[in-house]
């Protein structure tokens, strides 16, 4: 695989098939939308076909035809639909894909909608190999150690040329030990391949249109057909049980963390380290063990990640660091810093140099530059203006049962540490609580608010209710000056409770 594919042309069009129905996998899911590398399988065979930028992009369906509907016009609605009929087969599936296709002449690329690993850039190379050749049929090919189950690739007797395919359960025993594979990816001439497509048969072992006679048929026919033989078996392997689905996760994922750290991203340890196939990361990132980075999350340069993240759909700036965090749809600045055992929820957004610490939820909550929101706090539906201090154990109670409240908070505010922020509410800048507050009424600029209930202390409370217990031995002991487990104390207990001073 030595061509350049830069020197591509697009394709007229690239049908992608995945009409089958995928029983191995015992899912009430269809098959092509299992997800794996943040995409579902057929998610990744569409990205790599529009990767060809083909004037038309055919997906064939039939089993589970609804399900793959909806997720195409979720996730895909730029692809036309084709629907397989009965008659079954890989033949009559790119049969049905013509259909849809609109050019009359120029190559086509047949792919299978399970194939997750299979990348642009080799598509670009079959259709460059392809109409160098003024091939007719063109297969994509491996050779592998168990051919089991996949067609094999008959050639001539020198090994040059491609004669044609034929499937296992109709191979001769010499035919099966042939060890080029055929994978199911081709690229064909469009006016060759309607005309064999209407010439093929279901006469064989599975009763099938099998597409691979097409290749016979050019060849009897004196087309030139070709076979690009790739040295990266695994690209082109299908998922057909579970087991091959997490096989065919951890070779993904094992190549898209080597593009970043070919990329200049610093990865301390691939084996705990899960990168889905959308996330970008900047230069000289580090991502620490133990992290998992989901959906269109992107990473700054300089950033720290880790270890023990899990980051979905989360923008972090440079040089921020995060560590052990689990954040959803949240936006960290730049320079700022998260963790540990944090809890970001969608649409939270910590301005530049500003600080989440230790056991703090947050959720829609704009915090602004150089904020700092660092212990064991809950900020929600908030705003938080810059270099506010919100003290330890605030809570912001934006629920009354019933609905949502915001609360506003200005800029460099001190929040006192166990607050309570009773929403709607605002806070002027500059303001202040004291610790305890439960603050139910707007704190205009500059004011302190100040409601902690006056500390009542009840003396000798613990030598009459709590009688008989440690903590009663230890105050009496302290109120009489004498060490712990000392001699019976001589004074009984005074049942006086409403002997008690008052201190505001
Ligand atoms: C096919 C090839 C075989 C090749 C193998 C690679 C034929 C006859 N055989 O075999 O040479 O080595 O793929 O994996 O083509 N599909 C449809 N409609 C159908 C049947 C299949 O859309 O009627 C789709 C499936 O969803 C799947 C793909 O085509 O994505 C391959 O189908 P599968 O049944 O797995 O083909 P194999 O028999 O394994
Ligand atoms: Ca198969």
């Amino acid at each position: 695989m030595e061509t350049p594919a830069s020197a591509a042309v697009a394709p007229a069009a690239v049908i992608v098939l995945a009409a089958g129905a995928g029983t191995r996998m015992k899912s009430r899911t269809p098959k092509v939308l299992h997800p794996i590398g943040g995409r579902s399988l057929l998610g990744h065979a569409i990205t790599a076909a529009e990767g060809t930028g083909p004037a038309d992009l055919v997906v064939v369906v039939r089993h589970e035809r609804e399900k793959l509907i909806q997720h195409l016009t979720e996730h895909a609605s730029e692809v036309t639909v084709a629907d397989q009929d009965e008659i079954p087969g890989t033949g009559r599936a790119v049969q049905c894909g013509l259909e849809k296709v609109s050019a009359t002449s120029g190559t086509v690329l047949v792919t299978y909608g399970d194939v997750p690993l299979l990348e642009a850039e080799t598509l670009r190379e079959l259709v460059v190999v392809h109409e160098q050749a003024g091939a007719a049929a063109t297969v994509l090919s491996a050779r592998v150690a168990d051919p089991t189950g996949y067609g094999r690739i008959l050639r001539s007797q020198d090994g040059s040329e491609v004669l044609g395919i034929v499937e296992e359960k109709d191979a001769t025993e010499d035919q099966r030990a042939i060890d080029e594979i055929n994978s199911g990816i081709y690229a064909f001439d469009l006016e060759v391949l309607r005309d064999a497509l209407g010439r093929i048969g279901t006469d064989n072992a599975q009763g099938e249109m099998y597409l691979t006679d097409v290749l016979g048929i050019a060849r009897s026919d004196g087309r030139t057909v070709r076979a690009l033989v790739t040295d990266d078996a695994m690209m082109v392997e299908g998922a057909n049980d579970r087991v091959q689905l997490a096989q065919l996760g951890a070779e993904m994922n094992r190549r898209i963390l080597e593009r970043h750290m070919r990329a200049g991203v610093t990865i301390v340890d691939p084996a705990t380290t899960w990168i889905d196939a959308d996330v970008s990361i900047g230069t000289d990132a580090t991502i620490l063990p133990g992290v998992q980075l989901h959906g269109a999350t992107d990473i700054g340069e300089d950033a720290v990640i880790g270890p023990d993240c899990t980051l979905r759909d989360t923008e972090v700036g440079a040089r921020a660091e995060v560590v052990r965090t689990h954040s959803v749809l949240a936006v960290i600045g730049e320079e700022a810093t998260v963790g540990p055992f944090t809890y970001l929820r969608p649409g939270t957004s910590l301005g530049r140099g500003g600080k989440i610490g230790g056991f703090v939820e947050t959720k829609n909550a704009q915090i602004g530059d150089g904020a700092k929101v660092p212990h064991l706090s809950y900020v929600g539906d908030a705003e938080i203006g810059e270099g506010t201090n919100i003290g330890a154990a605030t809570i912001f109670a934006n629920y009354d049962g019933q609905n949502k409240h915001r609360t506003t908070i200005g800029k460099h505010v001190r929040v006192g540490s166990d607050s309570v922020l009773v929403a709607p509410v605002t806070i002027g800048d500059g303001a202040a609580t004291g610790a305890g507050t439960v603050v139910r009424k707007d704190v205009p600029s500059g004011a302190l608010a100040v409601n902690a209930v006056g500390q009542r202390n009840v003396e000798g409370w613990t030598l009459r209710r709590r009688a008989g217990t440690a903590a009663e031995d230890a105050a009496r002991a302290a109120l009489e000056g004498r060490p712990e487990n000392g001699a019976t104390p001589t004074a009984g207990p005074d049942a006086d409770d409403n002997k008690e001073h008052q201190q505001r």
